[in-house]
Formats: structure tokens, sequence, C-alpha cells
């Protein structure tokens, strides 16, 4: 019996992310007989165990239900701080045996409650190539400063906003046609099949932190 890989997935929008993941497992890629991603690799059994959304009505809660994951949903104001339902969200992680959390269109700042007891099981999506355009809006940020190239990353998620150790990068170029939708939609594209694919790559143990760096084999 393969054992499980246990995921929760933090978003607070559209959750087309969440989405591509869970598309990933039911379509074998994650999980099931079928996964050969080489035809010798030994099979994958990634289940998403958890949604976490600090908004009640987005999109990402009405996925979940329709997809069957349990999802914990909250208002941060119902809350005396950040710290008071980040420990609750690490209760539940831990209650779970919650193996990676994938961070996709999570909007908040964490603190250490979360960090460190989950440091190099907490991964997050940005929509840039960093160190470049942290924070919020990046597409538009790339767009207004003029790159010619900017993408998407996949990193372990430290202390810092968007800082952290680099597990994979993809480039898109801007073209003088482009808005700021026209970008985003080819950088979901992009995002839609890294994130699963780097989930893959941990899921198998084919990651690993030395430093700041991060090597994968
Ligand atoms: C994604 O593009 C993700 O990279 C971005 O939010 C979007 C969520 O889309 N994350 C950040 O900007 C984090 N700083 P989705 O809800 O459709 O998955």
């Amino acid at each position: 019996m393969t054992k499980p890989f246990r995921i929760a997935v933090f978003a607070s929008g559209s959750g087309s992310n969440f989405q591509a993941i869970a598309d990933a497992v039911n379509a074998g890629r994650l999980a099931g007989d079928s996964v050969t991603s080489s035809s010798m690799q030994p099979r994958l059994d990634v289940r998403i165990e958890l949604l976490v959304c600090d908004r009640p009505k987005a999109q990402v809660v009405e996925r979940a239900r329709q997809l069957g994951v349990p999802a914990f949903v909250f208002r941060p104001k119902d809350y005396a701080d950040r710290e008071a339902y980040e420990k609750e969200i690490l209760e539940r992680l831990q209650a779970l045996e919650i193996d990676l959390v994938v961070m996709a269109g999570y909007m908040r700042l964490i603190t250490n409650v979360l960090v460190e007891p989950l440091y190099g099981r907490l991964i997050n999506i940005h929509p840039s190539l960093l160190p470049s355009f942290p924070g919020l809006d990046a597409i538009k940020q790339a767009m207004d400063y003029g790159v010619k190239t900017t993408g998407v990353t996949v990193h372990y998620v430290d202390g810092g906003m968007d800082t952290g150790p680099i597990i994979a990068q993809r480039s898109v170029e801007i073209t003088p046609q482009d808005t700021e939708e026209s970008l985003a939609a080819r950088i979901h594209e992009i995002e839609h099949v890294l994130l699963p694919q780097v989930i893959e790559r941990i899921a198998r143990g084919q990651v690993q932190l030395q430093g700041n760096i991060t090597i994968t084999s």
C-alpha cells in the first residue's frame, strides 16, 4: 500500500490553482495506478485533505464543496488577532497529519505560528519571477515596470513576503499587445501545470532543501 501524501491548500479567491491540483489528483497524475511520469515511477497517493480559506464568499469554497474537499472557512475579524486563527489552523493541520501545505492564492501574510512548525513543508505560488515583484498585484507590477519577461515562482515559505527558497520557476513573455487580463490568463495556464508538478516532485521526495537553495533530482 502506498502511504498517502496529505496536502492542505490555502486560498482566498477564485481557486483555479486549487482546481488544477484537484484535477491532477482526479486525473491520476498525482494519485492512482496510472501515475507514470516515467514508466518506472512508483505510484503516488496525494490527497487534498483540507481547504483553508479566509473569505467565506470566495469561489474556491464552492469548488471545494463540489469536489467534496473539507474546508475550514473563517473570518479573520472573528478572532482577536492573526496568531489566534493561525493557532486554530495549525491544530487542524496537525490533526489531519498534513505533509504539505500549498498556498495557492492565499492573500494573507502568515506569522511564525505557522511558518516555524511547517518550515520545509509549506510552499507558495507567486505570479512573477521572484525576487522581482513580490507582494500584491505582481502581474500589474511587472507590466507597469515594463519588463519583457515575467513568470511564475513556486517557493518554500519563510517569514518574509514572497521570500524563501525557490523550488521552480517558469518564464512568460510580455508582448506589446498584452493587457493585464491577457497576461494573467497565460500566467494562470503555466501555474496550473507547474504547481501540480512541484507537488508531485515533493511527494516523491525529489526536492531537497539545503540552506536557502533547493535541489530537485
Ligand atoms: C495566482 O495567480 C497566484 O499566483 C496568486 O494569486 C492567484 C490566485 O489565483 N498569488 C499571489 O499573488 C500571492 N502573492 P487562483 O485563486 O485562481 O488560484
